[in-house]
């Protein structure tokens, strides 16, 4: 279980950095980590691209940033157009030399304020609206452009944003182990946590993400599943990481 294992908080801070990368320098590619919240999808995809050497694209903080412009804009909900007109302006985009990457609005950067209640709170509706999550897939591309290595991370990088990714995992796990794993990093920041309550947005929160119209939560037909309800986050990474390496070497067969 993650409970056991090494906490997520703090397995960054260990990760195993001893491994060959498996991914040759000048090989584009693209590995997309797709899921609900509370999977550690997060700490196994920045684990897995550092132990690849590939960057990092965090997709949430990317509608997280877009949710901090809407609240303190103070946009009313009606006012869409506007509010991606400025999100666009705003030009969401990586520090990219920082570990793990900054995302920076109007090269400002957003880390501390992404992660404040209201953003969490407000960013659900806010990944509803079709304009927004249209302009963010193109940004998406626009990033793996400029960085054609990456791990990228969210609800739709398999299914949308990145159809034809080298490779594609959905994490899941059981909803009353997601909500044990994220009230117990909220405490480790010093929050109080009521984990009944915390299931019960954890279970809205996948209903809002899976009902959308646009870039709902889906699980990719090529995708490959894995439970992590009984896993570590290095079980989960190993595992990721072997599925990796498996398919570079088919691929480098197929290819000679
Ligand atoms: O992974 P996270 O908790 O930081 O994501 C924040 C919100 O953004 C969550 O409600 C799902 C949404 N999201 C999305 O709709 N599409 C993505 N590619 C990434 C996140």
């Amino acid at each position: 279980m993650f409970d056991g294992g090494t906490p997520l908080a703090t397995a960054l801070s260990d990760s195993t950095t001893g491994h060959t990368p498996a991914v040759p320098d000048d090989q584009p590619i693209i590995i997309t980590i797709d899921g609900p919240a509370g999977t550690g999808k997060s700490t196994v995809a920045r684990q897995l691209a550092k132990r690849l050497g590939l960057g990092f694209l965090d997709t949430g903080a990317m509608y997280r940033a877009a949710t901090a412009i809407f609240l303190d804009s103070k946009f009313e909900r009606d006012e869409i157009g506007e509010f991606v007109s400025k999100v666009m302006g705003a030009d969401l985009h990586f520090d990219w030399s920082m570990d793990p990457p900054v995302i920076l609005a109007w090269d400002d950067p957003y880390d501390d304020r992404i992660r404040d209640p209201d953003v969490t709170a407000t960013v659900s509706w806010v990944a509803t609206l079709g304009e927004l999550r249209r302009h963010m897939v193109r940004k998406q591309r626009i990033i793996a452009a400029q960085h054609p290595r990456l791990v990228t991370e969210g609800r739709d990088q398999g299914s949308v944003a990145f159809p034809d990714a080298f490779i594609k995992f959905y994490l899941d796990a059981e909803p009353t182990v997601r909500a044990k794993r994220r009230s117990e990093q909220l405490k480790l920041d010093g929050h109080d946590v009521d984990e009944s309550e915390m299931l019960k947005r954890i279970v809205e929160r996948d209903r809002v993400d899976s009902t959308r119209h646009d870039g709902p939560l889906i699980c990719p037909d090529d995708a490959i599943v894995v439970d992590t309800s009984a896993m570590d986050v290095n079980e989960v990474v190993d595992h990721l990481e072997a599925a990796v390496r498996e398919r570079l070497a088919a691929t480098t067969r197929a290819d000679g």
